[in-house]
């Protein structure tokens, strides 16, 4: 059984991919919805909401976790393998900071995430340990977040394509022709951002980490289960099902549950 956690609908971008590579894994996903966004919070309330997401997880009886939130993976990974030291637990900055490192031709790579992951530096820091010398334009875009939770992810929806424009600017001026999506959320709206940046790899940090998760669950010789999804939030569930149903193209309508996560 594979954790799958995210303050809200962002991980479910890991989610989609490791659904593809692993098609016959069991996963249980957990998105925080009572508490999202986790990207304008302190240090100290992030890893509290991430310590208690993990102990959910563990009673699931989980064999690894992909920490599908980029400001979980910057902010609370270290104390989280800490804390689980037999548990592979994967985080996006530094898979997703390999592909674009990678990709990038001219070296100048943007990267767009929360507040608290773009204030953490933790792309920057994963992304000059390959190589020094590329150039980042670190943005954080936190109305993205909040968007994507009330819906706004057609890529027709003027209100989402005009906070991109705003946000994009500097990294379209920049000439960066890689651009790292630090944030979950941001692949569910990756067709907006491709629009204002058509000629720029996108690096979907989710898509990055569903790989190498792949790879560490090959590795382990793990043999799936029977593909089941089981769905946990923290709030009510409508509004993430009904998004969740029209980015998976799946129906999600009464197969989320609610839990009390401050239980955990
Ligand atoms: N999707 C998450 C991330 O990757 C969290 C966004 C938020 O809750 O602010 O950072």
């Amino acid at each position: 059984m594979i954790g799958i956690f995210d303050s809200g609908l962002g991980g479910l971008s890991a989610l989609s991919e490791v659904r593809r590579l692993l098609p016959d894994e069991d996963i249980t996903y957990f998105g925080d919805t009572g508490r999202v966004p986790y990207g304008s919070r302190s240090r100290e309330t992030i890893i509290k909401y991430a310590l208690q997401d993990m102990r959910f997880l563990m009673t699931k009886h989980i064999d690894a976790v992909l920490v599908a939130c980029g400001t979980v993976s910057s902010t609370a990974i270290d104390i989280l393998r800490e804390k689980y030291p037999l548990l592979p637990i994967i985080g996006v900055v530094d898979s997703a900071a390999r592909v674009a490192a990678r990709t990038t031709r001219n070296k100048l790579v943007g990267i767009i995430a929360t507040t608290a992951t773009i204030a953490s530096r933790s792309f920057e820091r994963e992304l000059h340990a390959i190589d020094p010398e590329l150039e980042l334009y670190p943005v954080a875009c936190p109305l993205f977040v909040p968007l994507v939770e009330n819906g706004f992810i057609s890529p027709d929806d003027e209100v989402t394509l005009l906070v991109a424009k705003r946000y994009l600017e500097p990294i379209q001026k920049s000439g960066a022709d890689t651009l790292i999506l630090g944030c979950t959320h941001y692949p569910i709206i990756s067709r907006t951002i491709a629009k204002v940046l058509p000629d720029v790899n996108i690096v979907s940090s989710s898509k990055a980490a569903a790989e190498e998760l792949a790879a560490k669950l090959r590795s382990m010789g793990n043999t799936g289960g029977g593909g089941r999804t089981e769905y946990y939030v923290s709030d009510e569930p409508v509004g993430f099902e009904t998004t969740a149903s029209i980015f998976l193209e799946t129906e999600l309508a009464d197969r989320v549950t609610r839990i009390d996560i401050d239980k955990y």
